[in-house]
């Protein structure tokens, strides 16, 4: 065994150790061969399948305000390893769902109708659901709440505002229990919205404005997948996804490309760069555009994170081959190929030469990144802990929050209320991406140090690393009422690292407000 390697057996002592495991500091890679129980044949050589994107979602309608759309999720078979089938769920058929593009000032509604299988394929649990629409400040009974599910044979219509600047949001289940088994069997898509900043600045738009949905997966040897979470320490995949292809490889034209890359894994944290070690440069973070691009050799990126990164390939010669390439964090397990994400082949076709900049400003005056430390009215400390087998945030767990009929919170603040929060990891073992709900806020710190540069932008889940402490300044608002605050390593969310907070008095109850009704006996009506 070589000082950054553990063998398998290694991995599961660790994973095995259990609550013991925390108090290790475990300050290397974990890394193994592989575990896909699939013939190696199956798996497709990194760079050799071609780059997808999911479909563009179209309106079932269209009004003076609103967009109407209809998503049914239901079993499906895809081949994500070519000519092997794999059972997944689908938003309409898709795997990941096809991306919402709406425009700042439109509203929404999305209908959900849950037609999966009473039970899962595999694991036998229920799969109901619960829609997110991570990065929109909707109103708690829209939010995709754990509690709000929709059982099989059930539909809902979520509402959205949309009037939140342009950013990266990604829609993905949210159900009590199940949230890490039905995102990684294929429901979590993007969400883009536009506004007249972002399209005005000359940046990559169309063709050159891409989605990145990274997740990673192993494969049974009849090519379903896989499900172990290790105890819920976390699940890691030795086959790493791009929109759902492995390793794929894109054609690209010899200018700027802007990439919408959202790390959709359960579990697994990166460090992105590219294979050339050339810069990039950051434009936007969670809450969209940051006030000026940052240039970096590589960014982490944790778990429901998005970041846009705009690379030029003008400099490189048709022919060139650029990948992008994963150095992997602590306490992520890598395989042989996790270490490789996607490849982009630069080729000499003709290309619009329209919005191919990146300006030194692009949202200095997104109010978030105004706010100041000065303005806030208080400091909470959140800690995020194991406890025996069960994840806690801020010494609480959503067990509690059920037991209290969904009253208990981890916080009260005051509806436009600034306050820092401080949340502590003193753990050497893990790992947390701290996701709130409803708002976006700013990175102060980082055990006291300046945040990393790909921080500097709106954000609403923020990696607190092994042993760190990170301060962050939130505006709570515009809405009132109960709202989740969990980890974004899905079977810590799951069990149960998630809590909540209330933001004023009288908000609506996100269970009882908008419940799902029943497809047999209250069919929907045309949207
Ligand atoms: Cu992306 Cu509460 O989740
Ligand atoms: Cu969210
Ligand atoms: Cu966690």
């Amino acid at each position: 065994m070589t000082d950054d390697a553990l063998s398998r057996r290694d991995v599961l002592k660790v994973s095995v150790l259990g609550a013991a495991a925390l108090a290790l500091p475990i300050e290397r890679t974990v890394r193994a061969k592989s575990i896909s129980q699939i013939a190696e044949s199956r798996i497709p050589r990194p760079y050799t399948v071609p780059f997808a994107q999911p479909p563009v979602l179209a309106p079932v309608r269209q009004d003076a305000t609103t967009d109407y759309y209809e998503i049914t999720q239901a079993a499906t078979v895809a081949q994500i390893l070519p000519g092997v089938d794999t059972p997944l769920f689908a938003y309409n058929g898709t795997v990941p769902g096809p991306t919402i593009k709406v425009d700042q000032g439109r509203r929404t509604v999305v209908r959900q109708i849950n037609a999966l299988p009473a039970q899962h394929p595999v694991l036998g649990y229920t799969p109901w659901t619960s829609t997110h629409l991570h990065g929109s400040a909707s109103r708690p009974e829209y939010d995709g709440y754990a509690g709000d599910i929709s059982h099989p044979g059930q539909w809902k219509d979520y509402h959205y505002p949309n009037w939140q600047n342009a950013r990266t949001l990604w829609y993905h289940d949210h159900g009590v229990h199940h949230t890490s088994e039905n995102v990684y069997m294929g429901l979590a898509a993007q969400y883009h919205l536009h506004d007249a900043l972002e399209t005005s600045l000359g940046i990559p738009q169309g063709e050159f404005d891409v989605p990145l949905i990274l997740g990673d997966a192993k494969f049974g040897a009849d090519g379903s997948l896989l499900f172990d979470d290790n105890l819920h320490a976390g699940r890691y995949g030795d086959v790493i996804l791009v929109n759902g292809r492995p390793w794929p490889i894109m054609r690209v034209k010899r200018r700027k490309y802007r990439f919408r890359i959202l790390n959709g894994c359960t579990s697994r944290g990166f460090m992105l760069k590219l294979s050339n070690s050339h810069p990039v440069q950051i434009i936007g973070t969670d809450g969209g555009l940051m006030p000026a691009p940052q240039t970096v050799t590589q960014w982490r990126h944790g778990m429901a994170e998005r970041y846009e990164v705009v690379i030029d390939f003008a400099r490189y010669t048709p022919g060139t081959r650029v990948e992008l390439r994963n150095l992997g964090v602590k306490n992520s397990v890598d395989y042989d190929n996790t270490n490789k994400v996607m490849a982009f082949q630069v080729v000499a076709d003709a290309f619009d030469p329209a919005n191919n900049t990146v300006p030194a400003q692009l949202y200095p005056d997104n109010p978030v990144m105004t706010l100041t430390a000065a303005q806030s009215s208080r400091t909470r400390r959140l800690r995020v802990k194991k406890d025996g087998e069960i994840w806690e945030i801020g010494d609480q767990t959503w067990q509690e929050i059920v037991d209290s009929g969904y009253r208990k919170t981890f916080a009260k603040p005051d509806l436009d209320a600034v306050e820092i929060w401080e949340i502590e990891n003193s753990s050497g073992g893990w790992f947390h991406p701290v996701h709130l709900h409803l708002v976006d806020f700013k990175i102060l710190s980082r055990n006291g140090r300046a945040p990393r540069p790909e921080e500097l932008g709106p954000k609403d889940t923020v990696y607190v690393g092994e042993g760190e402490t990170v301060k962050v300044l939130v505006h709570f608002g515009p809405e009132s009422g109960r709202y989740m605050i969990h980890c974004h390593n899905l079977p810590h969310e799951d069990h149960d690292m998630m809590s909540q907070f209330e933001v004023g008095d009288d908000g609506p109850d996100p269970i009882l407000t908008a419940p799902p009704r029943s497809l047999a006996t209250n069919p929907p009506p045309p949207l």
